[in-house]
Parts: structure tokens; sequence; C-alpha cells
């Protein structure tokens, strides 16, 4: 004991007492003298939580709270997630001096580890306590004053990862507090993760799940029953949901009516919000619903004014009265710059045209009256010309009160079953067009009939309580393509820094954010501990040039590391020539840079890892094909053309990528294909029609014959490459390359064949499955043949390819004869054999290194 003396006062007289009380265990409340350490815990009064340390990863220890009789640990609450104990025998948890707090102390160190924050700062108890209740809550109290609005301090207004029944998730105005959810980081790691789940008090108040600083997905507003955007949501005997709004508070909160109900909304790490059940039965957690669902699920997924439709195909249309602003990447499914009146208002005769089964827009821009009748709020939407729709602020015993949004309508969905009206503002003409309600016209009833997005089925609605017991089943993103990239179209604006130099930075940026020119350089050191070494353990495969691995960089994202083999094809002159074009290039289907590393003779590139690999791995083989469905497919030909098209003629450069084939193209979680692998590339003048090069580099088979047979590399190449792409996406089958010199072995050979025999739709894979359209399949099958036609003239430029892939009914030429290149032979050098490090054994890699 002799230190004690030289302790700061504050801290001696805690640290005297903690040596005394030995077993404060088992009880629920810890005095302002006691404290917990070790293994010892605080139980609620009913036995059904437990507070005390624990450790996730057997090096970081933390104070939290758990369910004290469900076996599977779940931890509900976590104190210092982001201030871990390193040393658990010298730590205890207890009441900090001022006595409105809970604190984590380091005894030995001497220090405070965490401090929760203090409720109510100026108040000084004569005789804290700190206890843990039975609905999981930590709070803090002058001992004898059990009155809630007293509580000095409070576990529930800090929440973690959990919502537990009695929690509010939302504002408290007057004390500032807002209370949000947040993810553990990775379900070992506590620590405050990426994504959040936090209500947004403006106008008609609704919650937004964001990853940082972006939306994923919005609840929509509350509408007096439920959020407006989770239809199955409906208070039960079982489960009641409250929202409040008022001037002092908004927040939501559930409640279990039922006592042998437990229940928890939770954020997880991956980035989905998920309600859980726990069974009793079956000792286990039961996921009954979670969000993001599917993909209209995805915020904006449809942009302004557009409405989308899991159960259609594509899943986004437009508002009527509405076009798309972007027809291209509309028809190309890429809905996500929306729509544009087709005529505008003029704020005088302008009308309403009712949308029924709607997710209200978001509704952040917008204004909310509980004593307006719908009748009166469709006038002062019609009166104020910013005003764009309106809806009832309650619909929980008819239309009562009236919400008014300005700006644009975005994020907008319809369901079958569970959605509610809503009035969209359009001009007279187009009323005139589509029926609907004329501004003036006051009568309330009668409204018209029409149905926007399809009607919803009458009658025998289900509607699943969001705490119901029974699970919500559904068939599992039956269009899966969940972007989890920040909206589109930020990508493209940053072609301003093309014409930048590439800078490399010692810059660290993981957040996807960085400038282009700013490519973050990593050491070797760095590199070779997140591999282990480059480990077998760690390796993805073997490209092109080199092996690639997959690892996480100093606790950054999951990263594909590409070290370039020494003595490869690839010299220094092709690598400097890939990470300056790469790093330039930024398009949602091209594979982003995230670094590189130069040191000595090693050089290694750093990209997105790519959670399906490449293309061929899962077309071309017997157990995964099945994965790519016919609208999948569908999917990532146009992927690849938009791509392929920003590569020629969208970037400020023109670029020539010489080796395109299902190897290059990676697929991410959602199956959207990258193009990667731009070793080859060649930046081409503006003018500049075709090169001529002495090292032919490419991959039978995808090669076009003037360049296979005379160097002659243009944008008609690629294209050739492409249309071996497509066809070999529709038939789930490789093409063999020229040297199969049997016409009906060759892929192109039996595509033409069929085609001109009128039966192109035999071509398709039968792994795509039984649901297609045969117009979308005849469409590409055309696109296809008319890129591998054996002149380059002949071939169209990628924006005709995209033109055609993306209009219903395009008028396109009849394709003539495939490039074969019969009868040419081949030379090759012989010393490209040891350079190809080519796995895949399928495939044949020919590099040409200077035939002279
Ligand atoms: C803790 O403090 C209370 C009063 O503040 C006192 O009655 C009690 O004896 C103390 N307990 C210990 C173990 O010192
Ligand atoms: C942890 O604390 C104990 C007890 O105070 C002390 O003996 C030990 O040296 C500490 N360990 C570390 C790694 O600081
Ligand atoms: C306490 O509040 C401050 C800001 O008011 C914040 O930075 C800090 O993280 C909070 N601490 C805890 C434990 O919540
Ligand atoms: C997060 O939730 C989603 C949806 O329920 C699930 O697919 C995913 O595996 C979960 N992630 C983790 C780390 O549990
Ligand atoms: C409409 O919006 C504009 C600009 O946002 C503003 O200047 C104008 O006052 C608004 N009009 C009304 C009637 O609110
Ligand atoms: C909505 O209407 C119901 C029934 O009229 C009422 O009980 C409830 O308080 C209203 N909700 C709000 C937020 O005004
Ligand atoms: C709300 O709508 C008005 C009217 O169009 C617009 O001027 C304003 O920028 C919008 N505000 C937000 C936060 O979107
Ligand atoms: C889009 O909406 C219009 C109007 O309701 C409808 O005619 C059309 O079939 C819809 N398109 C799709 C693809 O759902």
């Amino acid at each position: 004991m002799s230190g004690v003396a030289a302790l700061h006062c504050c801290f001696a007289f805690l640290v005297i007492i903690a040596f005394f009380t030995t077993s404060a265990a088992s009880s629920d409340t810890i005095s302002a003298n006691g404290s917990i350490a070790g293994d010892q815990t605080l139980v609620s009064p009913n036995d059904v939580f437990q507070l005390g340390f624990f450790t996730p990863d057997s090096t970081n220890y933390y104070v939290g709270i758990w369910y004290k009789n469900i076996p599977a640990r779940t931890y509900v609450w976590v104190a210092n997630r982001d201030a871990p104990i390193k040393n658990s025998t010298s730590s205890v948890f207890k009441i900090g001096d001022k006595g409105n707090n809970a604190v984590i102390l380091d005894q030995a160190a001497k220090i405070v580890l965490w401090s929760s924050n203090q409720t109510k700062a100026n108040s000084s108890p004569a005789n804290p306590v700190a206890q843990l209740l039975d609905n999981g809550n930590l709070i803090v109290r002058e001992e004898g004053d059990t009155s809630s609005d007293n509580y000095l301090w409070q576990s529930f207004d800090f929440p973690t990862d959990t919502l537990l029944p009695g929690m509010k998730l939302g504002r408290d105005l007057t004390q500032g507090l807002d209370r949000f959810l947040n993810s553990w980081k990775s379900p070992q790691d506590p620590s405050s993760g990426d994504y959040s789940f936090k209500l947004d008090y403006h106008g008609y108040p609704e919650a937004f799940f964001w990853d940082k600083g972006t939306k994923l997905y919005r609840s929509g507003p509350w509408n007096g029953i439920r959020f407006s955007g989770v239809p199955e949501m409906q208070s039960t005997s079982a489960m009641e949901f409250t929202f409040v709004n008022n001037q002092q508070q908004v927040y939501y909160s559930f409640e279990e009516s039922n006592t042998n109900m437990i229940s928890r909304l939770t954020v997880n790490s991956t980035g989905f919000l998920q309600r859980y059940t726990w069974v009793e039965d079956s000792q286990s957690w039961s996921l009954f619903w979670y969000a993001r669902k599917d993909q209209c699920d995805d915020f904006s997924e449809c942009g302004p004014y557009g409405i989308c439709d899991n159960n259609a195909s594509p899943v986004c249309n437009c508002t009527l009265g509405f076009s798309p602003k972007n027809p291209q990447a509309w028809y190309l499914r890429d809905g996500s710059d929306g729509c544009v009146r087709k005529t505008e208002l003029d704020c005088s005769s302008d009308g309403f045209l009712p949308l029924r089964g709607m997710k209200l827009p978001e509704s952040g821009n917008t204004t909310v009256d509980m004593e307006m009748s719908l009748n009166d709020c469709r006038k002062g939407c019609a009166k104020n010309c910013n005003c764009t729709g309106y809806s009832s602020a309650n619909i929980s015993n008819g239309d009562a009160g009236c919400v008014m949004w300005f700006g644009d309508l975005v994020d907008m969905r319809h369901y079958v079953e569970g959605g509610q009206d809503f009035y969209v503002k359009l001009s007279a003409s187009d009323i005139a067009a589509y029926g609907g309600l004329i501004a003036q016209n006051s009568s309330n009833n009668g409204l018209g009939t029409l149905a926007i997005v399809g009607i919803a089925a009458g009658g025998g609605i289900l509607l699943l309580a969001l705490g119901a017991f029974i699970m919500w089943k559904r068939k599992t993103l039956p269009n899966s393509h969940i972007r989890n990239t920040v909206p589109t179209g930020a990508h493209e604006r940053s072609q301003d820094f093309l014409l930048n130099e590439v800078v490399v930075s010692s810059k660290r940026d993981y957040s996807g954010e960085n400038k282009p020119e700013e490519l973050p350089l990593f050491t070797f050191n760095t590199i070779a501990l997140a591999t282990k070494n480059f480990s077998d353990e760690n390796k993805l495969g073997q490209g092109g040039f080199g092996c690639v691995y997959k690892c996480r960089i100093e606790e950054g994202p999951v990263v594909a590391v590409k070290r370039l083999s020494k003595n490869s094809g690839q010299g220094m002159e092709e690598f400097k020539n890939e990470v300056q074009l790469i790093a330039r290039l930024q398009h949602r289907n091209l594979v982003r840079l995230i670094g590189c590393c130069v040191e000595m003779d090693e050089k290694i590139l750093i990209y997105e890892y790519m959670e399906h690999k490449s293309l061929d791995s899962v077309l071309f083989s017997k157990t995964k094909s099945s994965m790519l469905n016919w609208n999948r497919r569908f999917n990532i030909i146009c992927g690849i053309a938009r791509g392929l098209l920003y590569l020629h003629q969208d970037s400020r450069f023109r670029i020539i990528h010489r080796d395109l084939k299902a190897s290059n193209i990676l697929l991410d979680g959602e199956l959207n294909p990258k193009i990667s692998d731009f070793g080859m590339a060649r930046i081409f003048g503006r003018d500049q029609v075709e090169a001529n090069t002495k090292r032919v580099v490419g991959t039978y088979g995808y090669m076009a014959p003037e360049y296979a047979m005379d160097g002659l590399f243009s944008e008609k190449s690629d294209v050739f490459s492409f249309g071996v792409l497509v066809l070999e996406i529709v038939s789930g089958k490789k093409n063999r390359g020229f040297y199969y010199a049997n016409n009906e072995l060759n892929l192109l050979g039996h595509a033409w064949k069929l085609w001109k025999e009128g039966k192109g739709v035999e071509l398709l894979d039968s792994m795509a499955g039984d649901t297609y359209s045969v117009n979308e399949v005849l469409r590409c099958i055309q696109v296809g043949l008319l890129c591998v036609q054996e002149h380059a003239d002949d071939r169209p430029v990628m924006s005709s390819v995209v033109l055609m892939l993306s209009s219903e009914n395009p008028t396109m030429p009849h394709p003539k004869n495939p490039g074969f290149c019969l009868g040419r032979a081949v030379e090759t050098d012989s010393s490209s054999s040891k350079h190809d490090e080519t796995c895949t054994v399928n495939q044949v890699t020919v590099t040409m290194l200077d035939a002279r």
C-alpha cells in the first residue's frame, strides 16, 4: 500500500476502497465506494441482464451488458467500445469521483480509461449508486430515488448497436441528446463501426441507415401506424411501437407486451438493420426482419421522381408525367439519375396525381400540419409553387393531417401490400393525359382510381409486425444488384482529374473518397505483414503477371494485392502505365485502384477486393454458373459495355484495353462487373484511329483478327473482344479461339450458325434459368455477332453498342461473317511460355514479346 500516498487525491479514496471490496459480485447495485473487477458482475434484480468485463479477442477488454440467461452470449451495450482495456487485472468499473457518472479505472496506471458522459453534470449526489435494471439499462442515481426522471446518467441514452425494448431511438431536444445505433466494427471488435441508424427529426421525421456519410436506406417517415418504408410493421399484442414527436423529443421506441418475448433491433457490422427474437425452443436467435432487403431498399435507387418496384423488371419506372433524365443509363438499368417532368409546372393550373401503395419520398424537406385536412393540404400545396406533392400525415384513423413536400421527390417505391397514398403535382396537360386531380376541384371524393405502378393485389393482406413471431420470408434479392457505392455519378464527375499527373503520396485514405491523383503509397513491409509474407493462405490466385492476395492492410477494408512477379512480362513500363491509367479512371464498372508499392524491384498494386473474383470463375463453373440468371447476365453485359464505353469515349483519353476477356472482368459482392487489368492498355491520341505494334499482346480467342495477324489495334479490336465476351456470357461457353479450325467447335461459328438458322435462342445457357426476355437474349446475340464481324469497319463503336443494348426495339444492322482468321499461322515467341504464369489451364494467354 506504500504507493497509495502518492496517488492523486481524487483517486486515492477510490483505490483504497477497491482493495477492500473484493466480493461485490452478483448484486444489481454498486454503491459509491463499490466496484467490480475481474470476473465479478452486476446482475439485474430478476436475472435478466448481466454487466461485467469481457474480451471478444483475448487482447482487448470491455465492460458490457449481456443477457444473463441466453447461452449464446449477446452483448447489448458496451461501455468503453473505443477505449479498450489492455490490462484487465488492474481495471475496475465503478462510480466516478463526482458521483454522477460511471468510470472504468486502471488502478495500476492511475488513469480513467473511460468515463460516461454526465447527463446531469451539475448535480453532486450525496449517496450515488449504479444499478443494472431488468430492462438492460445501467443507471446512476441517488440512493433511494428511483424516479426515472431523476437518473443522473443512464446507458439507454448512449446506445451501442442495439435497441432494447423501452430504449428511445432519436432526440431529446431539451437535453441535446441524439440516441442512435452504431455498428460494431466486426463481430470481434466492438469499436465504432461504419454503419449507423439514426433518426432525422427535420420535417416529417424518419430514420436513415448510414454508411459513414452515405445514406444506404431510409425507414420512411412515421405515418401514425408504422414507418412508411416498413409495410410489414404493425403493432400487435406481442409488441407495440411508439413514435413521439413534440417540442421536447422526437423518438421511436418499442415495447414487448408479452413478457416472455425477447426482441432486439440491431445494426450489424456488415451494414444491415436486423430484428431478432429469442426462440426458447431452439435456444437461438431468430432473424425475422432485416433491411436492406432488396434492390428497392437502396436509397434513391431510381433517383428523383423514379419509383422502384421490386416486382417489376426493370425495377425502376418513372412517375407518370415524367421521363428518364438519362435514357441511355435508364434502359441499361441504372435508374439513379431519375426522371424529369415532361411538362413544366406553371403554378396556376397544376393538378395532382394520386400514387397508391407508396413508400413516401424522403421527407426532410417537408412541412407538417397535424390539424389540416387532406383537402386543405391539396389546396395548400397547389398554392405554393415550390410544393411538389402532399400526403396525409397520420393514416392510423383514416386520413388526418397534412405533409407537403418541397423540392425533388426522392426514394419512392411501390409496395404490393402496405403502402400508402401520395399525391404528386403535375402540369394540367399531363393531368389531362393521365387523369388525376385538378387542384381547384375541392371535392375530396371520387379520387381517380389510377394506380401507378401496378395495382395492389386486393384482399388477404397479411401484415407482419416488425416484432411478430413469424419469420419474414422472402426470396432473397430476386434481382440482386445492391450498390454499396456512393450515388452514381460521383465517380464519373471526377474526369477532371484525368489530365492531372498521378502524384504518389504517402497519405492513407481508405474511405474511397481520395482524389484519384493522390494514390496512397504503401511500404513493402506493410504489405508483407498484411499478406503474412505473401503466404499461400492469403493467395487468391495467379493472374497474367503475378500473384494476387487477399488481405487487410492496417485494419482497412479487405483488399486484393497484386504482386507482379519480378521476371514477368510486365516491365516497369507496363506497371507505370497501369498505375497511371487506372488511378485516373473512375467508373463504377472499372475496378478501383486503392494504392501501390514500388520498392526496389517489387511492383505491387492494391485494388478493391471483388468478392466473386473473375467472371470466368463463375461463368464457366458447373457449380457456380447458376448464380448467373439471365437478368444478372444482362446486367453484366450492360456493365461491361458501360465500362468499355467510358474507356473508349467518355474519359478524356481514349483508352484501348487490348486484353478484354472473362478473366479480366471481376464481379463484386452483388455480381456487378468491373473491368480490370490495364497492364496492356494504351492511350490513344484523340485523332488516332489505329496503331501498329510489334508486341502483340492479348489472349487468343478474344483477339480481333487484324490485331492477332497484323498487330493492328484500335477501339474496334476491343469491340471484337467485347463481342466474344457477350457470346460467352449468353452461352456460358468459352470461345476456344480461332486455332480450332473447325467452325463448328468455335463459339463464334456456332453462334453464327444458330443465328442464321433463326435459332439464336438455343445459344442461351441452360444455367441462365427459365425467366428471360427472348427479345433481350436475341438482342445480345445480335450485338455480340455485330461486334465480332471480320472487318473492323463493320463493327459498331461502343456508343452504338450501348444504344442497341438499351433500346427495346433498336434498328440493328444484320451481322456479317464473324472473324475467324482461318488458315493464317501465328508465330509465337518461345520465350513467352515462361513468362506466362496463368494458372487457368483452359485459358491460353499468349504474349508475343518483341517478335523482331
Ligand atoms: C461504503 O460506504 C458506505 C457509506 O458511504 C458505508 O456505509 C459502507 O460501510 C462502505 N462500505 C465499505 C465496504 O467500505
Ligand atoms: C497489469 O496490472 C497488474 C496489477 O496492477 C500489474 O502487476 C501488471 O504489471 C500490469 N500489466 C501490464 C502489462 O501493465
Ligand atoms: C461525451 O461527449 C463528447 C462530446 O460531447 C464526445 O466527444 C465523447 O465521445 C462522449 N463520450 C462518451 C463516452 O459518450
Ligand atoms: C448482417 O445481416 C445480414 C442480413 O441479415 C446478413 O446477411 C449478414 O451476414 C450479417 N453480417 C454479420 C457479420 O452477421
Ligand atoms: C420557392 O423557392 C425559392 C427558392 O428556393 C424561394 O426563393 C421562393 O420564395 C419559394 N417560394 C415560395 C412560395 O415558397
Ligand atoms: C394519429 O391518429 C391517431 C388516431 O386518431 C391518434 O391516436 C394518434 O395520436 C395520432 N398520431 C399522431 C402522431 O398525431
Ligand atoms: C427544399 O426545397 C426547396 C424548394 O425546392 C429547396 O430550395 C431547398 O434547397 C430544399 N432543401 C433541402 C434541404 O433539400
Ligand atoms: C411503368 O409505368 C407505366 C405507367 O403505369 C406502365 O404502363 C409501364 O408498364 C411501367 N413499366 C414497367 C417496366 O413497369
